[in-house]
C-alpha cells in the first residue's frame, strides 16, 4: 500500500538553487492536479559512502553494514534507510538535481551507491521494496552543449531506480541553468517543470 502523497528528492548540495526550485515546482505542478507531493532535500540527511565490503551480498536480509539496525557500526548516525524507506512509500518519485563534471553530485553518488543493497537483494531473488511504481527526473545543466551531457546521469538513474521497484520514466532535461536564480528567472522552463509535475500526477490515476 503506497502512501497517497509523491516525493520529490532534491539532491544538489546547494539550498535554494535551481534544483531546489525544480523540486518545487514539481510538487506545485502535482497540486494543481490535485495531488499531494513532499520535498525532501537530500543535504538534510547523513549518507554515508558505500564501503565496498559486500555485506549486504552476504547478508540473508540484504542490509548494509553502515546502517543502524544492523549495529555492526555502534552510534552511527546514517539515515539512509530513512531515504530508502521514504522514497518506497511514494505513490511515486521524482529525482532533482544538477550536474556535475557530466555527473550528479558526489552526495547523491553516495546515496546511489548506496542502493546496492537492493541490487543484492534481486540477485538472491527478492522482491524490490515496493511493487513497479514510475521514477520521474529532473537534472539542470549550467551549459547549453553537449550531447553526452546528460549520458552517464540518465544511464546511472535507470539501475538506482530500477532495483528499488521504480521504472524510469522519460527524464526532463534542463540546460543553460548555471547561476542559483536562472531557473526562477525562466518562466518557460519554470513552466515545463510545473507541466513535468502535473502530468506525473495524472498519469498516476490511470
Ligand atoms: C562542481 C561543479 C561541476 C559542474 N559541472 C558541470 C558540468 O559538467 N556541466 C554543466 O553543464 N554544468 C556543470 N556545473 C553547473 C551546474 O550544473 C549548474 O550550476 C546547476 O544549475 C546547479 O544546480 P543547483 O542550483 O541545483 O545547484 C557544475 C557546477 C559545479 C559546482
Amino acid at each position: 500500500m503506497h502512501d497517497a502523497q509523491a516525493m520529490v528528492l532534491s539532491s544538489s548540495p546547494r539550498s535554494g538553487g535551481n534544483s531546489d526550485l525544480a523540486a518545487e515546482l514539481f510538487a506545485r505542478g502535482i497540486e494543481r492536479a490535485g495531488g499531494q507531493c513532499r520535498v525532501l532535500h537530500l543535504r538534510d540527511f547523513v549518507v554515508r559512502p558505500c564501503i565496498g565490503c559486500h555485506f549486504c551480498a552476504r547478508d540473508e536480509q540484504s542490509r548494509c553494514i553502515l546502517s543502524p539496525d544492523t549495529g555492526k557500526e555502534k552510534d552511527s548516525d546514517d539515515q539512509t534507510d530513512e531515504v530508502f524507506s521514504l522514497l518506497s512509500q511514494a505513490r511515486f518519485i521524482a529525482l532533482s538535481a544538477p550536474i556535475y563534471f557530466y555527473h550528479l553530485p558526489a552526495g547523491f553518488k553516495a546515496l546511489i551507491d548506496r542502493a546496492q543493497r537492493f541490487y543484492a537483494a534481486r540477485e538472491k531473488g527478492v522482491a524490490p521494496p515496493r511493487k513497479a511504481g514510475t521514477g520521474y527526473s529532473i537534472l539542470v545543466a549550467g551549459r547549453t552543449r553537449g550531447e553526452q551531457l546528460f549520458a552517464g546521469s540518465v544511464l546511472t538513474l535507470k539501475y538506482f531506480l530500477e532495483p528499488q521497484g521504480f521504472s524510469m520514466a522519460e527524464p526532463l532535461l534542463l540546460r543553460g541553468l548555471d547561476a542559483q536564480s536562472d531557473l526562477k528567472q525562466s518562466p518557460e522552463a519554470s513552466a515545463q517543470v510545473e507541466e513535468y509535475g502535473h502530468m506525473a500526477w495524472v498519469s498516476s490515476l490511470r
